[in-house]
């Protein structure tokens, strides 16, 4: 956890302690097992794109309902969330300062950027803190079991920086005033 993500947390601010997301956001009762089961499923999915150029990048029981993670499609990092029962797959880098995306939480069709709290719809890649910072949606489909990304159908902002929307203010220190 960052340190801003500690001082919102001790402030009662930003994601919610218990994930609104069911049963696979709470800690594995084996968390060893459970990253095993995790690597034997990611070694499953297939390497190569399908007809259509769609590129596989989870199983889709990776992504249960309410809950998203960090994939790469190549060398291009997104993040997917699965809400009411379909996937959304956008940008993994936040258009505020490049924040992980896939690490936020989603509140329905929102997902809050962890680092400063920036909010994005993940059905149309709005950003909802800024409104000329959008991110990038991607084409998703669910096949033979795996989570398919195709391309964009829409294009994020390329603009970065603004002001936190954390409720926190960034203040700098002279280490070497008394
Ligand atoms: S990096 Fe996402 S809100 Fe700052």
């Amino acid at each position: 956890m960052g340190i801003r993500s500690f001082i919102k947390r001790q402030l009662g601010r930003g994601a919610p302690a218990a994930p609104t997301a069911p049963a696979a956001s709470a800690p594995a009762e084996n968390p060893a097992a459970a990253a095993q089961d995790l690597l034997k499923a990611m070694a499953s999915v297939p390497r190569e794109p399908d007809a259509e150029g769609f590129v596989a990048i989870c199983p889709s029981s990776v992504i249960p309902e309410g809950d998203g993670n960090t994939f790469k499609v190549g060398d291009v990092p997104v993040a997917a969330y699965r809400v009411q029962g379909k996937v959304y797959v956008v940008d993994d880098e936040c258009t505020h300062e490049n924040g992980p995306l896939g690490e936020g939480h989603a509140d329905g069709f929102v997902v809050t950027c962890p680092y400063h709290d920036w909010r994005f719809d993940l059905r149309t890649g709005e950003c909802l803190t800024m409104k000329d910072r959008q991110i990038s949606c991607f084409a998703v489909k669910e096949a033979d079991g795996f989570v398919w990304v195709g391309s964009k159908i829409r294009h994020g902002a390329a603009g970065r920086g603004g002001e936190h929307d954390d409720g926190l203010k960034t203040v700098r220190v002279d280490p070497l005033k008394p």
